[in-house]
């Protein structure tokens, strides 16, 4: 039955590998092609023009809350609204770690990375643990802690944590659940078998995220324990407010189901996705697909139209989550250099890029709601990331950040 599949999807290389492996090696290869949905990703392949794109999408300015812009009055009617939620039992965190951190370079998953802080030597998962610890002092509640991993990465991530005793967070109310993989495809169409003799996969994006929730048991769990509002953010913002009862009370008083903060750009030219209507709908336009004067466009105080940066910071509704579980997203195409075994089993190692990966982003499920909230905030307060070795957004920009932060 495996090899029928292989033949249908014009993979009878695999089929050739297969009948060179040893039995216990070969059942192994034969169920892995039963379980996996390859199909989908040949048919991805032959219809790589239709992946996600911009094209003559019509894309518009959002609205955005400005931290600094709101009066004292309203400042505080969103923080208790959001105050209540916390201290009711019905807020949840989840970070998501499921990323390969490719430009960090960093051996082992990114939480596990350590940063030098003025205040310590921390690791980034460290830092989650101590913002959460923060505000179950605060609030006297123990917030649910979900971390997003993948395939790659779970074992590591569980084994870090455990060694470090979860930093303290009570064990119980830390759960880590597995992002979905799909197979890569090299750019002749072909499923690649990587060193486990196994057909490669990776993981399919952030995006993955909806679906996993689901499938992993944890929305479940979240209803069982009554939450009703999930905070969504990365692992490598050492400034990310994981715990902001404003976000919630603007969410909440704009009587909207999913909410996200941004900075304000720092020029046209900085590559970060910014927030704007795409066909109507909330979205993100990353900087490559923005247009060149859509990038410069000023409005009439000078500040630039699209200029509310993503810095993944989101916020759900229980309800939102349980809706976008169940839909489809868009796959994004990546070119990456991938190694794999040649057909005689000798490592091939490209130096130009091979394979299509195809990824999923958290932010194209946006467009389900016609309406989200933006909250402006100060990027000097908020957005330290961690994304290469050196240079912009490094390890080094991070830290000095975070060290010339006010509000810690
Ligand atoms: P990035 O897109 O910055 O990717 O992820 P990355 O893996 O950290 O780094 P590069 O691009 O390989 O250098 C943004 C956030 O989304 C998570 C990451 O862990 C990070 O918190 N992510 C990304 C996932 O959880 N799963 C994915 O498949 C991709």
């Amino acid at each position: 039955m495996a090899k029928q599949k292989l033949k249908d999807l014009n993979q009878e290389h695999i089929i050739t590998w297969m009948d060179k492996l040893p039995d216990d090696e070969k059942n192994k290869l034969a169920n892995q092609v039963l379980n996996l949905n390859i199909k989908q990703v040949v048919d991805l392949y032959n219809n790589l023009n239709k992946t996600f794109e911009i094209g003559n999408k019509k894309i518009e300015k959002i609205s955005a809350i400005d931290i600094e812009k709101l009066s004292k009055e309203d400042f505080e009617k969103y923080k208790n609204t959001g105050i209540d939620v916390i201290k009711n039992n019905q807020y949840a965190v989840i970070t998501m770690a499921g990323g390969q951190g490719t430009r960090l370079g960093h051996n082992g998953p990114k939480g596990t990375f350590m940063v030098h802080l003025n205040s310590g030597d921390k690791y980034l998962f460290q830092i989650i643990v101590e913002a959460l610890q923060k505000a179950n002092n605060k609030y006297s509640v123990t917030i649910p802690w979900y971390i997003m991993t993948s395939e790659e990465n779970n074992d590591q991530t569980q084994a870090f944590l455990e060694e470090h005793n979860y930093f303290g967070y009570p064990k119980d109310s830390v759960k880590l659940f597995k992002q979905g993989k799909v197979p890569l495809i090299s750019n002749k169409g072909k499923l690649l078998i990587g060193s486990n003799k196994l057909i490669k996969e990776a993981s399919d994006g952030n995006g993955s995220i909806y679906a996993s929730l689901k499938n992993d048991g944890i929305l479940d769990e979240m209803k069982a324990k009554n939450i009703k509002w999930v905070f969504v953010g990365g692992v490598d913002n050492i400034l990310l407010r994981i715990v902001d009862p404003l976000l919630l009370g603007v969410t909440i008083s704009q009587n909207n189901q999913i909410a996200s903060k941004s900075v304000k750009k720092a020029n046209p030219k900085e590559r970060a996705g910014v927030f704007c209507k795409i066909d109507g709908m909330p979205g993100i336009i990353e900087y490559s697909e923005l247009p060149e004067e859509m990038a410069e466009e000023r409005d009439e105080h000078g500040d630039l139209v699209y200029g509310d940066v993503n810095i993944l910071s989101h916020l759900f509704s229980f309800d939102a989550l349980e809706k976008l579980s169940n839909v489809k997203l868009p796959y994004h195409i990546a070119e990456k250099v991938s190694d794999y075994l040649d057909e005689d089993g000798n490592l091939v190692k490209p130096i130009e890029k091979n394979v299509y990966k195809f990824e999923s982003f958290i932010f194209d499920a946006f467009s389900n709601y016609n309406e989200m909230s933006i909250l402006r905030v100060q990027r000097s307060e908020e957005f330290a990331p961690i994304k290469n070795k050196e240079g912009v957004d490094s390890p080094e920009t991070a830290v000095n950040l975070y060290n010339n932060a006010k509000s810690l």
